[in-house]
């Protein structure tokens, strides 16, 4: 224990806290896995499959992105993402380019509902496609890590064998245990190796041969969102009950009736004036109580990182130090947040007077 506590330090990390990357491992010709450590020795409190959105210093301003921790907080003392650069893409190329062993960035996190450990079960169906892979790896990892024999039926969907992320460490544990059963499926063949597996798109035939069990597993689907759209329309004609159906999203969620936020009694009026004090910037803005802290914020010229700007990420945290506001968030802030005083201000609106430490 001794030993624990001296590597992990005895407090998780807090956001309040930049990230310190300490390794680069290429995965595939355009991904990359980034670990992160705290400087401070603290150790990662997450639910795996949870997402971080790191604060990047790209040229022309910064940038927030949100990436889910590959690593599984079976082994906290660090976090990883595994980032691919798509095509265009801003945040991805830049850290696939700049982002090496000693920089420290600022994180917000981790956050997000999309974790098998909210939704118990004897058997999963994991279903991927691209870098969509990370949530279930980490959770697969998680899996693996407990010790028991896991019932994981995973299915992942790449444009050729060489882009199929974390394919050795994933074959490493499935050739270990018979309740890890690996599903690979590849529209295109590398020109120098030959490919063995499913190819084309994941379809209801191929489905039923990949988990003929389908019906009875709980299933967690994450990948582009056309992907996760074919995967819906496949699951329903297939009779699947939608209620075991869970999917990663950067977009609202979809939610279970039982996982929607509690609604408290006090419900913005857009006919009521408001006023946030931002008193760190001495800033006191009158509003309506519609309008969110955030929105207000960015009209009165100050800088709140954030953002899915729908309650989810956790990058726009704040500390609220007076007056009262209406938040719905998305799963972005913890209750002991809340029990702190924090707030999301792109989801919180102000209900009368309410200052904050911005
Ligand atoms: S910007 Fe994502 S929670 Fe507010």
């Amino acid at each position: 224990m001794a030993v624990l506590v001296k590597a992990f330090g005895d407090k998780p990390w807090k956001d309040d806290e930049p990230l310190e990357c300490v390794m680069v491992v290429p995965e595939t010709s355009d991904t990359a896995t980034f670990t992160f450590r705290a400087p401070s020795g603290a150790w990662f409190d997450y639910q795996p499959g949870q997402f971080v959105t790191l604060d990047l210093p790209v040229p022309g301003g910064n940038v927030q992105r949100t990436y889910t921790i590959s690593s599984s907080p079976s082994r906290p003392l660090s976090i990883s993402v595994t980032v691919k650069a798509q095509p265009g893409s801003v945040g991805g190329r830049w850290m696939i380019d700049h982002l090496r062993p000693g920089m420290r960035l600022k994180a917000f996190g981790p956050a997000g509902i999309f974790s098998f450990v909210r939704h118990e079960a004897p058997k999963y169906l994991f279903i991927s496609a691209g870098s969509g892979i990370t949530p279930v790896m980490s959770m697969t990892t998680w899996a693996w890590d407990s010790g028991e024999m896991p019932d994981i039926v995973f299915v992942h969907a790449a444009r050729s064998p060489s882009e199929i992320i974390f394919r050795q460490r994933l074959e490493g544990m499935a050739d270990r245990v018979p309740g890890l059963q690996l599903r690979f499926t590849v529209e295109d063949s590398d020109p120098f190796r030959t490919w063995h597996g499913y190819r084309g798109r994941l379809n209801q035939i191929m489905l039923g041969l990949m988990a003929p069990d389908y019906l009875e597993r709980e299933v967690f689907c994450c990948g582009p969102e056309p992907f996760m759209q074919a995967v819906r329309d496949m699951l329903i004609a297939l009779g699947f009950d939608m209620d075991h159906y869970h999917q990663e999203s950067f977009g609202a969620p979809i939610r279970t009736e039982a996982e929607a936020p509690v609604l408290d009694d006090v419900v913005p009026d857009e006919d009521s004036a408001a006023q946030i004090t931002f008193e760190s910037s001495g800033v006191v803005a009158k509003c309506n109580e519609t309008d969110t802290v955030l929105a207000v914020a960015k009209a009165n010229g100050l800088n709140i990182p954030s953002g899915c700007t729908f309650g989810l990420c956790g990058t726009c945290k704040i500390r609220k130090t007076a007056g009262e506001v209406h938040m719905v968030h998305n799963g972005g802030i913890t209750d002991e947040d809340i029990e702190e005083g924090y707030i999301l201000a792109c989801c919180s609106h102000p209900i009368g007077a309410v200052s904050v430490e911005v």
